[in-house]
């Protein structure tokens, strides 16, 4: 059955952000390339229960439906079986799942390197950087900027790499490709399981990137009725809801093993979510909404790290800026996904082999997903950090000069495609955003360029 899914598509090289699937340089033709979720993929059921499926299910007849969050958290982050966490996947390039813009070409991550060389510039070059990444994959992007970086005479004031990943597998992977590069000094390297455990240190400037990062993060998925906001569960086909009178409402069946059920009332956590951004109060009844309070605590986290801010879990009490005597010398960050500034209903979705499939296909095997509401991080960074854009992919790349750069490369027609694979408006460059992030410090609009549009 695995096959049927993925024969069609072996040469296809997929960007998860893409509802699409995309060809290098090339269209797909539409009626390929949209593929909706819980209506092309409800025939097709996987014959085994992988190992993350038999504890969902476990989970399922023991407490009854699970939340959308739980579901990603066992599916990617399972400690032994997890998608991120098993070595036995292979996750990203050709042989995986899908690919990411550092791996599709390394101008990518210098043009984000040049950024954080300008940002440092404007802050007035300060002696000791450090430099942080959430979730760096195979480390391609930070080899990206560190030999940047290097080039531009930053590298003599890093005096570390901060790495937040929690999948051993990867930190293995990472370390041989950031210890390997001969384009710099091996970097300090350090790694944690959450932002909040980078010890704060308000005399180093801090960079920070986060790239396809947020969207792996669980989501919780909600739905308006008249009652309030009510929360969409996953359940099984086999197992009853453990309260006969308490029976969720079915919402679409999906698999013959898991399906989507509506919580038959409001409960404390998709009241408190519901009413999370004041964007959510205006939606009509009727209204899906995918929110992720894990994305809105890390953004929170993020903001109070640039701004030398010690980290709280006090989300709900309004930020404080910090006074101009306790502030430290700050930094910046990019955050880069696909997504958009609001709040997403149905974008919910699972990569395997290049293809998008079914969500609830092979649990644990496949890679998760969903878009960023960057609004929502706005939100979270308030009163901490400024924060600039977001602006499209192609917008952010293509002002940096990414054109020159390539045509400065050598094997420029290859660099040529790809330059165009991350700029295309109808793919790449228009779905993934880039969000920036600098500490309070007076700026000029040149200096958080290219955020603002250069006027004409
Ligand atoms: C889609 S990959 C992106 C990799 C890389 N940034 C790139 O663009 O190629 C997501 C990365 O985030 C990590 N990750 C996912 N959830 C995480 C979490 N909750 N805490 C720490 N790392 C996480 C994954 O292990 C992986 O390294």
């Amino acid at each position: 059955m695995q096959n049927l899914l993925t024969s069609r598509v072996s040469s296809l090289s997929t960007c998860r952000g893409l509802w699409n699937l995309c060809r290098i340089g090339k269209a797909v033709p539409k009626s390929v390339r949209l593929a909706p979720r819980g209506s092309r993929f409800n025939s097709v059921v996987a014959s085994d229960v992988t190992k993350v499926e038999k504890i969902i299910l476990d989970n399922i007849k023991a407490t009854g439906p699970l939340s959308y969050a739980t579901y990603m958290q066992l599916c990617l982050g399972h400690p032994t079986h997890g998608y991120y966490m098993n070595p036995q996947h292979p996750v990203f390039g050709t042989t995986g799942d899908f690919i990411t813009s550092p791996e599709i070409s390394q101008v990518f991550g210098e043009l984000i390197g040049i950024w954080f060389v300008s940002q440092w510039a404007a802050a007035g070059k300060p002696p000791s950087v450090r430099l942080v990444e959430l979730g760096p994959g195979r480390g391609t992007l930070m080899a990206d900027i560190l030999r940047t970086i290097s080039k531009f005479g930053l590298g003599k004031s890093l005096t570390g790499v901060h790495l937040v990943e929690n999948s051993e597998a990867l930190r293995t992977v990472q370390e041989q490709k950031l210890q390997a590069s001969p384009y710099h000094d091996p970097p300090k390297l350090h790694w944690y399981n959450h932002i909040a455990e980078i010890p704060r240190n308000p005399s180093e400037y801090t960079i920070l990137v986060a790239h396809e990062f947020f969207d792996a993060l669980p989501i919780h998925v909600l739905q308006k009725q008249e009652t309030g906001w009510h929360e969409v569960l996953i359940a099984s086909t086999e197992t009853e809801s453990p309260e006969p009178n308490n029976e969720n409402t079915e919402v679409t069946k999906s698999t013959a093993r898991l399906r989507r059920v509506l919580s038959p009332k409001p409960t404390a956590t998709s009241r408190l979510l519901g009413h999370s951004s004041i964007r959510f109060d205006n939606l009509p009844v009727g209204s899906t909404i995918e929110v992720s309070p894990t994305s809105f605590r890390i953004a929170h986290q993020v903001g109070q790290l640039l701004a030398s801010q010690e980290p709280s879990s006090e989300l709900d009490a309004p930020s404080e800026s910090p006074k101009e005597s306790e502030r430290g010398v700050g930094g910046c960050g990019l955050i880069i996904d696909y997504g958009a500034a609001q709040v997403f209903g149905d974008s919910f979705r699972a990569f395997k082999e290049h293809r998008m499939v079914d969500p609830f296909h092979l649990p644990g095997e496949c890679d998760l997903t969903a878009n960023v509401d960057f609004a929502y991080l706005q939100e979270a960074m308030s009163g901490l950090v400024e924060t600039h854009g977001p602006i499209s992919q192609g917008d952010f790349l293509e002002r940096m000069g990414l054109e020159f750069r390539v045509k400065a490369l050598i094997g420029a027609a290859q660099s040529e495609e790809r330059r165009g694979r991350l700029v295309d408006r109808s793919g790449m460059g228009n779905e993934y955003q880039v969000f920036g992030i600098t500490s309070k410090q007076e700026k000029t609009a040149e200096d958080v360029y290219p955020f603002v549009q250069a006027s004409s």
